[in-house]
């Protein structure tokens, strides 16, 4: 939630902060805004809404002579979407500013102390407080000094950019439970410092990066960078990390939308995630990342999931295939409810928080419950040095890349791929699975990355007619039983959250408990019904949609002629092993809704309300 972005150098400073906003503003688009450092003043412009109005401000000054500032895009939480609430937020003589993503908790006390000494406010945000509390603990001289001390008076979460006219030549950065990462030059090459919430903001400029911990503040110059203990004011030295990722990765690429080339990236990004992980011909699979000896392993005794969102319908999955094929009993929590209720946990209990970013609030906050309580925790993440990566005892990379859209959608496919890892791994070292089983198994996993590839095109066609039939449709039920049912639950998700079209995902056998008086002649049900397990079950719950003439739509295996007699659309789908049905049906899923969206005139891969990164409780 909030981007916040900075740049030091030689370079001009205004394009490299729009180009860094751009590629923030998937952590919330409410208002932007920027300062710049021009011929001895702080030069602010901001706007309400998106980055492009943003943008249109600043025609005229796009090559202004200036080579310092801070921009920041914001996801409201204290403070209405207005252009007065936007950031940057100065002090009383407008001389300091700050860019802030997060919550400032005791804001309000704060506010009242400083108004009684003076301090005028100009917005309704919490983050003015802080600009106001440095003013108020600046000596002129010692800026530094000055962050430090406010910083230890505020409670809650922060990311900070910090910039004073009367010193041309430096930013400050902090952080506390906010995601910042810096970019950094060579030694000596005097390419310029940045800062920025997320990864994808430097790319242009470098891949040499530094990750903040939690109290810990930067002072950035144009040729080099120190970093320092907020309590302490005592230097520490940090690693300069080298990413992988390019900066097209992080570009649309001829695609209309970030969240149709992520769908389409989806065989590579698959591929990548499994690959020098398995060996097909002797049916291994090899985590070493996982941190954990194989008497490690066959000690667990419980598996605890957490993740939100999308994340949780991955983990959903993994808990039919953990119990399926390891035989591990699995309990699976939404974050935000994990962490406020009593945790039964010890060291015989994995924890595994699952997580595109790495920093969703909740699931970190229950992730550090977990090893406080001394369970062993292991992330599932896609993001290189994330907040949840340096915390957990070992991490499972996705390997997905940057994901742009708010929806996520590569990145959820690759988490399954990691689940089904794991799961490979452990029933691996429990013997919980015959060599020949697992190799079979592989085998499907391999071919799928191609299999994806040649259906994809097909799909979205198909996807396309479906849209302009149901475009109109106000409610949408998805149904599914087993292992698939979660992909039900994303597949409602995902058209909920980019076309405003209200939907629900069932587990089939539970639709006669209530959802079935939904259904009537207008109601659109779409059912996966792949030939597994529970086919002849789910089946018979379409029946009972047919018999009250819902409008049924049927994903099937390919083949599988009797659909035709049931559903008034079916989708043919190629056939894999059942276990594998879960990646394979929510590619579609994603593309009905993409398409529906698309036709509703909504905004894809900026949903309204939404945040791609949700850094607040
Ligand atoms: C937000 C995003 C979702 C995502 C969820 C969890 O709601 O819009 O796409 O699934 O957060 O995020 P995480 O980064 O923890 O996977």
């Amino acid at each position: 939630m909030c981007g916040i972005v900075g740049y030091i150098g030689p370079r001009r400073v205004v394009p490299i902060l729009l180009e860094g906003l751009k590629r923030l503003e998937y952590r919330g688009y409410d208002s932007a805004g920027l300062v710049y450092l021009h011929q001895g003043g702080l030069v602010k412009h901001r706007a309400m809404g998106k980055l492009v109005n943003l943008e249109e401000k600043l025609d005229a000054v796009r090559d202004v002579e200036s080579h310092i500032g801070l921009g920041h895009t914001r996801w409201a939480t204290h403070g209405s979407p207005s252009e007065l609430n936007a950031h940057p937020h100065s002090d009383c003589t407008g001389e300091l500013v700050v860019v802030h993503n997060g919550i400032i908790e005791n804001y309000h006390a704060l506010r009242e102390e400083l108004q009684g000494k003076g301090h005028v406010f100009r917005s309704e945000t919490d983050t003015e407080v802080l600009v106001h509390l440095i003013e108020e603990l600046f000596n002129g001289k010692n800026l530094l000094a000055a962050v430090r001390k406010a910083l230890q008076r505020v409670q809650g979460s922060y990311a900070v950019g910090v910039m004073w006219s009367g010193a041309p030549d430096m930013l400050i950065a902090a952080r506390c439970q906010s995601p910042l990462v810096l970019g950094v030059p060579e030694p000596g090459d005097g390419g310029g410092c940045l800062l920025a919430s997320d990864i994808p903001a430097l790319l242009p400029y470098t891949n040499r990066v530094v990750f903040l911990d939690d109290h810990e503040v930067a002072l950035l110059y144009r040729d080099r960078f120190e970093v320092r203990k907020l309590a302490s004011g005592r230097e520490v030295s940090k690693e300069v990390k080298i990413v992988d990722w390019n900066p097209a990765m992080a570009e649309k690429g001829g695609y209309t939308h970030f969240m149709l080339k992520e769908i389409f990236e989806q065989p590579q990004a698959i591929l990548s995630t499994f690959r020098g992980r398995v060996d097909p011909e002797n049916g291994q699979v090899s985590l070493p990342e996982l941190g954990l000896s194989d008497r490690e392993i066959k000690g667990i005794k419980r598996i605890s999931l957490l993740a939100c969102g999308s994340s949780w319908h991955a983990a959903l999955v993994a808990k039919y295939w953990l119990e399926k094929r390891v035989g591990i009993p699995v309990e699976v929590d939404i974050a935000s409810e994990f962490r406020y209720r009593r945790l039964i946990l010890d060291k015989s209990v994995l924890v595994v928080p699952i997580s595109q970013s790495g920093e969703t609030a909740d699931t970190l906050a229950g992730m550090r419950l977990a090893r406080q309580a001394g369970a062993r925790v292991l992330t599932i993440c896609n993001v290189l040095g994330s907040t949840m990566t340096r915390e957990a005892h070992g991490t499972i990379y996705t390997h997905a890349g940057p994901e742009i859209g708010v929806a996520s959608t590569k990145a959820f496919t690759c988490q399954l791929v990691a689940l089904f890892l794991l799961t490979l791994y452990f029933a691996q070292v429990r013997g919980t699975m015959v060599a020949e089983e697992r190799r079979t198994m592989i085998e499907s996993l391999v071919e799928l990355p191609p299999l994806v590839a040649k259906e994809l095109p097909g799909w979205l066609e198909e996807m396309e007619r479906l849209a302009e039939e149901f475009v109109k449709s106000r409610h949408f039920l998805f149904l599914a039983r087993g292992e698939n049912f979660p992909i039900a639950l994303e597949g409602a998700l995902k058209l909920k959250e980019i076309s405003y079209i209200h939907a629900e995902g069932y587990a089939a056998g539970e639709m006669k408990h209530g959802p079935i008086a939904l259904i009537d002649r207008d109601m659109p049900v779409l059912a996966l019904a792949p030939q597994d397990g529970v086919y002849e079950k789910l089946i018979a719950n379409v029946e009972e949609v047919k018999a009250r003439h819902g409008r049924l739509i049927l994903l099937g295996s390919r083949g599988d002629d009797g659909l035709a007699r049931l559903g008034e659309f079916v989708v043919q789908l190629p056939v894999v092993m059942p276990d594998l049905n879960p990646i394979l049906y929510t590619i579609p899923l994603q593309l009905l809704a993409y398409q529906v969206a698309r036709l509703r005139g909504c905004d894809v891969d900026q949903p309204r309300n939404l945040a791609k990164s949700v850094t607040v409780e």
